[in-house]
């Protein structure tokens, strides 16, 4: 019995979340597994209402779950920066969940602004380390609003936390068993202190997975190759910051925001998983938005909790669905509604 908490959040979130939700019922029913859900008001409404982003013991009681889904957090009434640091960055961080994993796969008949590109093209992973780097808060002020202001940003990067990262992604590589090959992206060239201990530990952990080909680029020429020759990847594998940009220039050649999903996984406790877009506020309650990435998420979530059979089921329902249904991944596009994509998985899944 998998206890799943779901914090459907703001704007579009509880739409998609809900679809995602109808489309795992109907693979509990289909493959026999049990599971309960129980919802959480996390989020800028929340926080309207009461001031507080997380209630006090939230972290507690999620970490007692054995997985997290979420829809999406953001509201327009709210300054930016307050629920994603409150909600999003802090669960990320205090349930230890040091990998964001991103996958970039195009499916079937999806609109990809790559010229050229197919499915057999566009199909990796990236691996972000998500605990550290930039993204640690170390650094500070000096003199601040003065002409002579300082602003001082650190990245972190701890040999364990890098470490139990690239180890992650060999892993994945090898249980992925595709082209087998893990390339890290960085910046060896010029930020030499981070980058030397990634390298260093990258080629030290690769002793222990022969079966792994190995490759490096930097995260400039990565993007190049991401536009140009994304074929090339397998498992990309790079820092908090490198990895937040290059997976939305990925989610963007997987066909946007509708579609890319992520998951925030800490292999030894509870992982949270979401669709990677934002809450689009403006579609709110409309009905026209995609629910895709929430599915997605929701596959990443089965594979993570080891429902392979599963997980399978709803990547091939995906796949139908854009292969031969909808004609556009866009909101309100998509030639049916968020619950008739939602219906159709679900029909789909149970049809297998
Ligand atoms: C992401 C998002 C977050 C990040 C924001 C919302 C804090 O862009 O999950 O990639 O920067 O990690
Ligand atoms: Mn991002």
């Amino acid at each position: 019995m998998y206890k799943i908490a779901v914090i459907p959040g703001d704007g579009t979130g509880p739409e998609v979340t809900a679809e995602a939700l109808k489309v795992l019922r109907a693979v509990a029913d289909k493959t026999g597994f049990r599971y309960e859900t129980r919802e959480y008001d996390y989020g800028g409404a929340r926080y309207l209402a009461t001031g507080e982003v997380l209630p006090e013991g939230a972290v507690d009681e999620l970490r007692a779950y054995d997985a997290i889904l979420l829809g999406a957090i953001g509201h327009p009434d709210v300054k930016p920066g307050i629920l994603e640091k409150g909600i999003l960055l802090y669960l990320r961080f205090a349930l230890d969940q040091y990998i964001n994993l991103r996958p970039v796969k195009l499916y079937p008949n999806v609109e990809t602004p790559l010229k050229d590109k197919g499915p057999a093209d566009v199909d990796y992973v990236v691996v972000r380390e998500n605990t550290e780097g930039l993204y640690a808060g170390a650094g500070g002020t000096l003199k601040k609003g003065t002409p002579d202001e300082v602003a001082i940003q650190e990245s972190i990067n701890t040999r364990k936390g890098v470490e139990r990262c690239l180890r992650y992604a060999f892993e994945y590589t090898r249980k992925r068993n595709r082209a087998k090959k893990l390339t890290l992206c960085g910046k060896t060239n010029v930020l030499t202190y981070a980058w030397d201990l990634w390298e260093r530990a990258f080629y030290e952990v690769a002793a222990e997975y022969p079966d792994v080909t190995t490759d490096y680029a930097h995260v400039d020429a990565t993007t190049m190759w991401m536009v140009k020759n994304p074929e090339w990847f397998d498992v990309i594998v790079t820092d908090n910051i490198f990895g937040d940009i290059i997976t939305d220039l990925g989610a963007m050649t997987q066909g946007g925001m509708g579609i890319a999903a992520g998951g925030n996984i800490n292999p030894e406790g509870v992982s949270m998983f979401e669709p990677i877009g934002g809450s689009a506020p403006k579609y709110t309650g409309m009905g026209v938005i995609n629910p895709l990435a929430a599915v997605g998420a929701m596959q990443m979530m089965l594979e993570t909790l080891g429902e392979r059979k599963g997980a399978d089921m709803v990547d091939k329902a995906i796949a139908w669905i854009t292969g031969e249904k909808l004609r556009s991944m866009s909101a309100g596009k998509m030639g049916y509604s968020t619950s008739e994509v939602g219906d159709m998985l679900a029909e789909k899944v149970a049809s297998f």
